[in-house]
């Protein structure tokens, strides 16, 4: 690490960890939509500029979906934005290649001394165990230190092979850098075989059918509803525990089908449910549907607030509007009221 003091948890605090903590700290940055976008495209170069402070976060993408003839033209592009950009409140982050590639040297020494100052975070794609974090980690000490940082760039690992999804508890844990983790629902699904062709979102095969209806002599009668499941229930729900163990923040990834602003909202809401942070943004409408779902409702806050102050000093149990509310649902509901503050902050 270079010779600051600072860990990356004094950038970054988990949102729903244990006991709430005291809504006097210092908030964490919002980080509801991660908007990538490819720097060797100099038409959606060109447009980043305008997009700060109209999204959280924006990501300059050197791994998949920039062409092998492009990826040094990505990685000096993104040296040219992040150079002649003012970030203001926007974090600056990068996917970088992945590490078995011929590209992501060059990617971290170039990187980091050109504008390792104004880069926040760098994802890393494909992580396998806590090793890979570990040789991220020790080279970026090594590049800061030489270039003189004074604060240490963050690191998200993206989880999207069978073996990281094994090693995630000891990925979240393998650096005080570890800013967060994204599901990588592409790759992981073709890493596992699975029999899908998107990048991420449901399929309508994945389902389950009602029970039959039958009349009194035993007839079938009646259409069988279906309910179609959530592909990655139990990918996002591993990945929030180990997150929420280690005090890092999940995210959701990418939804691929951009005219499919509904199913996008409903992935998004569901991760937002079960304790995500943020999702990915692969077009700008995709923006406003993050910092909708990501941000809790005005009903909830409202609702959030009332227990809050109904709890007294948080302890015992009341009654409020016919249900019962004690320090586990004050708990819930200080997570609630923390994240509103923090997004108003
Ligand atoms: C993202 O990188 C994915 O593979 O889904
Ligand atoms: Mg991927």
């Amino acid at each position: 690490m270079p010779s600051s003091s600072r860990s990356a948890k004094d950038f970054f605090r988990p949102l729903a960890v244990g006991a709430p903590t005291p809504l006097t700290e210092v908030p964490a940055r919002p980080s509801r939509a991660i908007h990538f976008f490819d720097p060797s495209n100099e038409k959606m170069a060109a447009k980043i500029p305008a997009m700060v402070g109209t999204v959280d976060v924006l990501l300059g993408n050197l791994e998949d979906a920039v062409k092998a003839d492009n990826k040094v033209a990505a990685r000096e592009g993104l040296v040219k934005i992040a150079q002649g950009t003012d970030f203001g409140p926007t974090q600056l982050w990068t996917r970088i290649n992945a590490l078995d590639s011929p590209w992501v040297l060059d990617d971290l020494t170039t990187l980091v001394p050109a504008i390792g100052d104004k880069l926040d975070v760098i994802m890393v794609p494909k992580v396998q165990g806590a090793e890979d974090i570990h040789y991220v980690d020790r080279l970026l000490a090594q590049l800061e230190a030489k270039a003189g940082l004074d604060r240490p760039i963050l690191v998200h690992a993206i989880l999207e092979t069978a073996r990281g999804v094994a090693n995630v508890e000891e990925i979240c844990g393998a650096s005080p850098r570890m800013q967060g983790l994204s599901l990588g629902p592409a790759d992981l699904a073709a890493d596992r075989r699975m029999k899908t062709t998107r990048v991420g979102g449901g399929h309508p095969g994945y389902l389950v059918r009602q029970d039959p209806t039958k009349s009194s002599d035993g007839i079938e009668v009646g259409e069988r509803a279906t309910y179609q499941q959530d592909l990655w229930h139990y990918t996002i729900a591993r990945m929030v525990d180990a997150c929420a163990m280690h005090g890092i923040y999940p995210y959701y990834g990418p939804f691929g089908d951009i005219a499919d602003e509904v199913a996008c909202e409903d992935q998004f809401r569901n991760a937002f449910l079960l304790g995500c942070v943020g999702t990915w943004s692969l077009h700008p409408k995709q923006i406003a549907i993050a910092n909708r779902v990501f941000s809790p409702s005005v009903e909830d806050i409202k609702h959030a607030r009332r227990v809050v102050a109904a709890m007294g000093d948080g302890t015992g149990a009341v009654m409020l509007d016919g249900k019962m509310e004690d320090d586990a649902s004050l708990k819930q509901c200080l997570v609630m009221v923390r994240l509103a503050e923090e997004l108003a902050a």
